[in-house]
C-alpha cells in the first residue's frame, strides 16, 4: 500500500489550523429564520467542500444530528448521516480531512469501526472520527435508546472507543466482555488506510467529558469565553494528554464584511430574524449580560447585540464578527492563546467562505500562522 501521510496537514501542518463545522445539516449552527439560511443540499455541501479542500482548509466537522431543534424553523431537522457523508465528499476532494460524528450510544462500534474504515480508504487516509457520546434525549428515544446518565454514557463511550480501536489494530476474533458490549468473535478487513488509526476527536467539556478527550483524542474542542482565559487551561490539556500530540481546538461562528457597519447591520437582520424558539431550547441565561460600572450604556447595548448574534448566528460559540482585519486578529489571538485550529460555522457557508478565503486566510499567512497554499493545488 502507497504509504503518505495521513490526513495531511491536520498534524504537523500549519500553526494555526482551520475547519469547516456543520455544513451537513440545515441551517448549520445558526438559528436564525433568514432566506439565507443555510440548505445543507449535497450540491451546497460538495461545493464549499471543494472550495475548502482548494483553500487548504484542513478539515470538514460534521454536526450529527437525528431530529430539528423545533422553534419556527426547526433548525437542522434535514441533515446527512455523517459517515455516509464523509464518503461521499472523501471521494470528491483531495486534501482536505474530512470527519463523520458518532454517537457510541446510537451506532455499533463493530459497524462504525468497517464504515469509517470504508470512508478512510477511499479518502486516502482522510478521515476523522467525532466520537460524542450524545446529550438529546428526544433523539435517543427516537432510536428506543435511554440517554442514561452523564457518567455513565462516557463509560460507554469508553467501551466502544477500545472496541474500535483493537477492530482497526488487526486484532483477530477477540472476544469482548464489557458492562455495555458483550461481543464474540470480533475481527474486521481491512484495516484503516496504511495501517494506523484515523485521528479522533472529542468535545468533553464537563470534568469527567474533558477527561475522556485527554485519555483518548487526538484533537480536544474546548469551549472558549476569552482566549487569554483558556490559555492555562489549554497548557494543562496538553500536558495531562503526556507523550501523545493532543491539539486543542475550539468552534467558532464568523460573520465577516469589508466593513463594520455592513457587519452590525448583518447581525441586525439576523437577531431581527432569530428563531428565539430554537434559541431558548438550547440557552436562555445568556441573553442578559450585566454591564460593568466603566461600561456606558451605549457599550452595554453593544454587548448585547453581540451576545443576542452569538447566540442566534453561532449557538453561543465564541463569534468572530467583524471585518477581515478584525477577525484574523481574533484569530491570531486564539492561536496566541495555545488554540490548534477552529471550526468555522457561518450563516451562509457558500455565499461567505470565498470572502473568508479571499482576504482573511491571505492575512493569517502574512501573520506567519499558515503558509500559502501551492499553486499547483490552486490550478487542480
Ligand atoms: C465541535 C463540536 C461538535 C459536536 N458535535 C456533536 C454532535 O454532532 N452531536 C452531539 O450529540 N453532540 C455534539 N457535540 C457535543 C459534545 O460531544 C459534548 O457532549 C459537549 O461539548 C458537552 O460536553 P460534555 O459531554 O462533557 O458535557 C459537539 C461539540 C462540539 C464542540
Amino acid at each position: 500500500m502507497a504509504m503518505t501521510q495521513r490526513n495531511p496537514g491536520l498534524f504537523g501542518g500549519n500553526r494555526f489550523k482551520l475547519g469547516v463545522f456543520a455544513i451537513n445539516v440545515s441551517g448549520g449552527l445558526a438559528l436564525v429564520d433568514v432566506p439565507e439560511r443555510w440548505d445543507a443540499s449535497w450540491d451546497n455541501n460538495l461545493a464549499v467542500a471543494q472550495m475548502a479542500d482548494t483553500a487548504g482548509i484542513e478539515c470538514l466537522v460534521p454536526l450529527q444530528r437525528w431530529k430539528g431543534y423545533g422553534g419556527k424553523s426547526n433548525v437542522n431537522l434535514y441533515s446527512f448521516e455523517s459517515l455516509a457523508w464523509a464518503s461521499g465528499l472523501l471521494a470528491h476532494t483531495s486534501h482536505i480531512s474530512v470527519f463523520a460524528t458518532v454517537h457510541s450510544a446510537l451506532v455499533h462500534p463493530v459497524f462504525a469501526a468497517k464504515q469509517a474504515v470504508t470512508a478512510d480508504i477511499i479518502g486516502g487516509g482522510r478521515f476523522g472520527l467525532n466520537l460524542v457520546p450524545g446529550s438529546n434525549a428526544d433523539e435517543f428515544r427516537m432510536f428506543g435508546a435511554e440517554l442514561g446518565d452523564h457518567p455513565d454514557r462516557y463509560a460507554m463511550a469508553q467501551e466502544w472507543w477500545d472496541i474500535v480501536r483493537r477492530v482497526w489494530s488487526g486484532e483477530e476474533y477477540f472476544d469482548y466482555e464489557g458492562t455495555y458490549f458483550k461481543l464474540q468473535g470480533v475481527i474486521g478487513r481491512p484495516r484503516p488506510y496504511g495501517d494506523q488509526n484515523p485521528p479522533m476527536m472529542n468535545a468533553g467539556a464537563s470534568p469527567v467529558g474533558r477527561a475522556f478527550a485527554l485519555r483518548n483524542s487526538d484533537l480536544h474542542y474546548d469551549f472558549c469565553i476569552r482566549p487569554e482565559d483558556s490559555a492555562p487551561r489549554i497548557r494543562e490539556s496538553k500536558a495531562q494528554a503526556g507523550r501523545r500530540e493532543l491539539q486543542v481546538w475550539t468552534p467558532i461562528a464568523v460573520v465577516c464584511r469589508p466593513t463594520q457597519a455592513e457587519v452590525n447591520a448583518y447581525l441586525q437582520h439576523c437577531i431581527e430574524n432569530a428563531d428565539w424558539g430554537a434559541v431558548d431550547k438550547r440557552e436562555s441565561s445568556i441573553l442578559s449580560p450585566k454591564g460593568s460600572k466603566s461600561q456606558t450604556p451605549e457599550e452595554v447595548a453593544q454587548i448585547r447585540t453581540h451576545e443576542q448574534a452569538r447566540a442566534a448566528i453561532g449557538r453561543s460559540h465564541y463569534a468572530l464578527f467583524g471585518t477581515p482585519d478584525m477577525v484574523a486578529k481574533e484569530l491570531a489571538r486564539l492561536s496566541e492563546a495555545g488554540f490548534d485550529g477552529v471550526a468555522i460555522g457561518f450563516v451562509n457557508y457558500r455565499q461567505e467562505l470565498p470572502y473568508f478565503v479571499q482576504e482573511v486566510i491571505p492575512r493569517l499567512e502574512r501573520m506567519g500562522l499558515r503558509r500559502p497554499v501551492p499553486t499547483v493545488r490552486l490550478a487542480s
